[in-house]
């Protein structure tokens, strides 16, 4: 069914961490096998869902394609899941690819020409797509056709070409990175949430039983707690907590086998590895509970800036474990807490200080204002 363009490799090899949104290791061939096919398979998101629903009856009813959506939010959310839902629901077939594996307009062009009628391009990373095949993909979001050159100096001319009504799923991590022009195209715009434990839970249990592994409701929220809001990491920590149990247990997975699992994984209640904690103490430790810059808390982890902001930030500010002022990260109360240190008045001033509060920031989705508060 689905095409596919290899993903390219990322630019950096980040630290493997078995809480990281990110695919790792064997994760592709479980995302294949425990990926839901239709809405009723998908768990949560109510909401999108609902709305989805009601576009995809629409565009069926009046044999259109559906219009351009953008789909945002952390790794393993389940962006790519939704685009085949939406392609299995519309019946059409469901074209993937990548930004950054789109070189050039000739690719692009390559791959419009093939689309059916009412078909979905979906284009992953879409924010690292080239400037110059972003803007050739313009013509054909709006009136389905492609230009294309032909000769060079003086005998150059422009052909159009005509493609088939299709739609467009783009899905980025980073809306703050999407051209204003691009991200105007889309006549839809989704920003995944975070998952509620509750949500984990059915998405763990429905996964067990595809697995074929015995779990009791307990032990379904145990991993649903510590799944960091995130369904492939739900999957990830089922697998492994399967591989204890089945080793070291009875192989049946109940709250016991969960806790000791993660203790050996040295994965903490709420879900945090030594790397969330080496966070928080950069900034608890090192800097009094902040506020420090983003810069230099990649520098003392050792990890890129984007790193930071893209896997481990988005889950600790959710959660209000940290918070974004204008002159860097702080460290909640919640933060000082958790880690067993006493929160200093310093760090609490600086929270309550500032324009905008930083539990107001902490709650803010992807791709807000926030985004820009502090560039250092
Ligand atoms: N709502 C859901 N219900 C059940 N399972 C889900 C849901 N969302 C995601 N999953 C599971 O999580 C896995 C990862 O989801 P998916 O690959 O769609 O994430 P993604 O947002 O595309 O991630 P990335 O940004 O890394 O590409 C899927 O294989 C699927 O099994
Ligand atoms: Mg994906």
């Amino acid at each position: 069914m689905a095409k596919s363009t290899k993903k390219p490799s990322p630019d950096v090899e980040t630290e493997r961490r078995s809480i990281d949104g990110g695919p790792q290791g064997d994760d592709s061939r479980y995302d294949r096998a425990l990926r839901p096919r239709t809405f009723d398979d998908y768990v949560g998101q109510t909401k999108h869902k609902d709305n989805l629903r009601v576009f995809v009856e629409a565009a069926r009813r009046r044999n259109e394609p559906l219009d351009h959506l953008l789909l945002c939010g952390p790794p393993g959310l389940g962006k790519t899941t939704l685009a085949q839902i939406l392609a299995h629901e519309m019946g059409v077939e469901l074209h993937m690819t990548n930004g950054p594996v789109v070189e050039h307009k000739g690719a692009l062009a390559g791959i419009l020409t093939k689309l059916g009628p009412r078909d979905i391009l979906f284009i992953d990373e879409i924010h690292r797509l080239n400037p110059v095949v972003e803007e050739s993909l313009y013509p054909a979001l709006e009136d389905f056709r492609i230009d294309i050159m032909t000769g060079e100096g003086a005998f150059a001319s422009a052909i159009q070409i005509g493609v088939n009504p299709f739609t467009l799923v783009g899905a980025t991590t980073r809306t703050g990175l999407l051209t204003a022009p691009l991200f105007s195209r889309f006549g839809h715009v989704l920003r995944l949430d975070f998952y509620p434990v509750e949500d984990l839970a059915k998405i763990v249990v429905r996964s067990a039983d595809l697995l074929g592994v015995a779990i009791d409701a307990r032990a379904a929220l145990a991993i649903g707690a510590r799944a960091r809001g995130t369904p492939r990491v739900a999957n990830r920590l089922l697998r492994r907590v399967r591989d204890f149990a089945e080793v070291l247990g009875t192989g049946v997975i109940d709250e016991k086998a969960v806790t000791s699992a993660c203790e050996r994984l040295e994965i903490d209640p709420a879900g945090f590895d030594e790397m969330d904690r080496r966070l928080l103490k950069v900034i608890i430790v090192d800097y009094d509970g902040g506020p420090v810059g983003v810069e230099t808390i990649a520098a003392a982890l050792g990890e890129p800036r984007d790193t930071v902001e893209d896997v481990y930030e988005p889950y600790l500010l959710q959660q209000g474990y940290i918070g974004r002022t204008p002159r860097g990260r702080v460290a909640t109360r919640k933060a000082f807490e958790h880690l067993g240190f006493k929160p200093p008045k310093k760090a609490l001033e600086a929270l309550a200080a500032g324009p905008v509060g930083a539990g107001v920031q902490a709650t803010l989705p992807l791709g807000s204002p926030s985004d820009t508060l502090d560039d250092d």
